[in-house]
């Protein structure tokens, strides 16, 4: 067991407030609430619950300092973003604590993924802000000088789930820092401390007050006023597909802009003639990294009849060797549950999934070892004999439970994959070049891997097709989701 860096030790003893305006403030009303370590269930900080005046504080800070940040240099606002890049890596070990005491994830996964991916977000935005150009255009009904410019679309709102705590705060500020917006983020009230932390770096860096405000709190009471405040004009939002549901009818009142990236039941495809080892590997990790808690999740895999059994047989032991512990043990393999909510809703599925039909091969239910039982561990589980109809083929579980069911011709593989109302992520496995094109593109997901899963670069766009959501994470496309072009008109007759 490692013991807690001196720096996340003094970061959990402090109290911290709402940033607004560059400062630490509490709530109005001056209610907390608990963040809770999930390996422990113990209390570990208090954070402030932000209501409605406090959302209204906070957007007044950020349209108060918009102005001068969309007029600021390019040059500057590169710096800054690169600057925070660097502080989040300086901090890499203290933050993958933090995420690791407050989500539960392993330190090991923290630095290899969510950390190293969030510094380099604002280190590939940074490069361009100098890049966001418009364009002239030639008209041919007069004489005019006509050109374009590409505007920041204001203040947007970033509203943001608990699986990824940190990287998602990157996902959302870093391009639309660039484009020249300001911020209100709204972390998830399950894991409030990394947002709050990168705002301590953010004023550390120098970004100047109001640029981005921090306010922490529980979806009904900070985020539903964030996504109906007439002071905003765009919201980003990841979750649930209900909330993003709820997120668009709130903000109908000025006709925000909306980038919804909502859940998945991402199909992984095992052809026969699939490389079995790295197929196995990348099956594992689609299932079952973060604990299970990814919207890409690899949730349903399908497997060409002729090498089920043998496939199953070896995920099925490889899920039972996975040792269960603290994120903060560097030998664990996978932590717990983000919150006890979590594990009822997941444990529910797996009892769902058994009534329905479906044979537990592995894991099953809550882990009752000793020195786990305070913590929201679930046994990595495997479920066999499923079909499509049934809720644990078709809903969302978020959760470290893999479902495996069979095919017997490609078409039956394609059509299987796409009996879902999501979109968002699918895996191929096979060693046919042709298959796999061909494969990709009857997909209807908004990414396909090819012999890997889950990979991510911050150059590559990133979200849904169908009820996956709309509108791009990463890449040149996220940062067009926070401009907005507006066309120039000079008489020149
Ligand atoms: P959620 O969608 O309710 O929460 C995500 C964020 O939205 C949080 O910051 C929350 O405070 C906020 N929120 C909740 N209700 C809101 C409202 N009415 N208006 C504005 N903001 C609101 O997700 P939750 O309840 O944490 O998890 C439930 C399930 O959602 C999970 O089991 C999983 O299936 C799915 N989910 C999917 C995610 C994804 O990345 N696709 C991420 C998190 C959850
Ligand atoms: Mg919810």
């Amino acid at each position: 067991m490692t013991t807690v860096l001196e720096g996340v030790s003094a970061f959990l003893a402090r109290e911290h407030g709402l940033l607004i305006a560059g400062e630490e403030h509490d709530a109005r009303s001056r209610e907390r609430f608990d963040v809770v370590n999930p390996a422990t269930g113990e209390v570990i900080a208090t954070a402030p619950s932000a209501g409605a005046a406090d959302v209204d504080d906070a957007v007044a800070a950020a349209r108060a300092a918009l102005p001068a940040w969309r007029a600021l240099a390019p040059t500057r606002r590169a710096e800054l973003l690169w600057d925070l890049g660097t502080a989040v890596a300086r901090d890499a070990d203290e933050l993958a604590q933090l995420e690791a005491i407050d989500n539960g994830k392993p330190t090991g996964e923290a630095l290899a993924v969510d950390i190293p991916l969030t510094a380099e977000i604002f280190r590939y935005y940074a490069g361009w802000t100098t890049k966001i150009e418009g364009a002239t255009i030639p008209i041919s009904s007069g004489s005019f000088h006509t050109y374009t410019r590409r505007e920041p679309v204001g203040v947007v709102g970033a509203i943001i789930p608990w699986n990824f705590p940190l990287l998602m705060c990157g996902y959302k500020l870093g391009p639309s820092l660039a484009a020249g917006c300001t911020v209100v983020l709204k972390p998830a009230e399950q894991t409030p401390l990394s947002a709050l932390r990168l705002a301590e770096l953010m004023v550390e860096v120098g970004f100047p007050p109001g640029v981005v405000n921090v306010v922490t709190g529980f979806g009904e009471t900070a985020g539903a006023p964030l996504a109906a405040h007439p002071g905003v004009d765009k919201i980003t939002f990841t979750g649930e597909t209900e909330t993003g549901r709820k997120i668009l009818d709130a903000s109908k009142g000025n006709l925000k802009r909306v980038s919804l990236e909502l859940g998945g039941k991402s199909p992984n495809i095992v052809f026969a003639d699939a490389d079995m080892d790295a197929a196995l590997q990348g099956t594992f990790g689609a299932v079952f990294f973060n604990q299970g808690q990814c919207c890409i999740a690899g949730a349903r895999t399908y497997v060409d009849a002729r090498r089920e059994e043998e496939f199953v047989e070896r995920l099925v032991e490889r899920a039972r060797d996975i040792r269960l512990g603290s994120g903060l043990d560097p030998d664990t393999d996978m932590g717990p549950l983000v919150s006890e909510e979590q594990l009822r809703r997941v444990t529910g599925y797996i009892e769902t999934g058994v009534a329905e039909g479906a044979t537990v091969l592995a894991g099953g239910s809550r882990a009752d070892d000793p020195g786990l039982t305070a913590g929201y561990f679930v046994r990595p589980t495997v479920l066999g004999g499923v079909n499509q109809s049934m809720r644990v083929m078709r809903e969302e579980i978020f959760g470290p439970v893999a479902m495996v069911s069979t095919f017997s011709s490609e078409e039956e593989a394609v059509a299987l994959a796409n009996d879902t109302s999501y979109g968002l992520a699918a895996g191929i496995w096979t060693r046919d070049v042709k298959r796999a094109h061909r494969v990709a593109a009857a997909i209807d997901a908004g990414t396909v891997w090819v012999n890997t899963y889950g990979w991510f670069d911050v150059a590559a766009p990133y979200g849904g097709f169908k009820m996956s959501g709309y509108g791009k994470e990463l890449g040149e496309e996220a940062l067009g989701a926070y401009l907005q072009t507006k066309t120039v008109w000079v008489d020149l007759s």
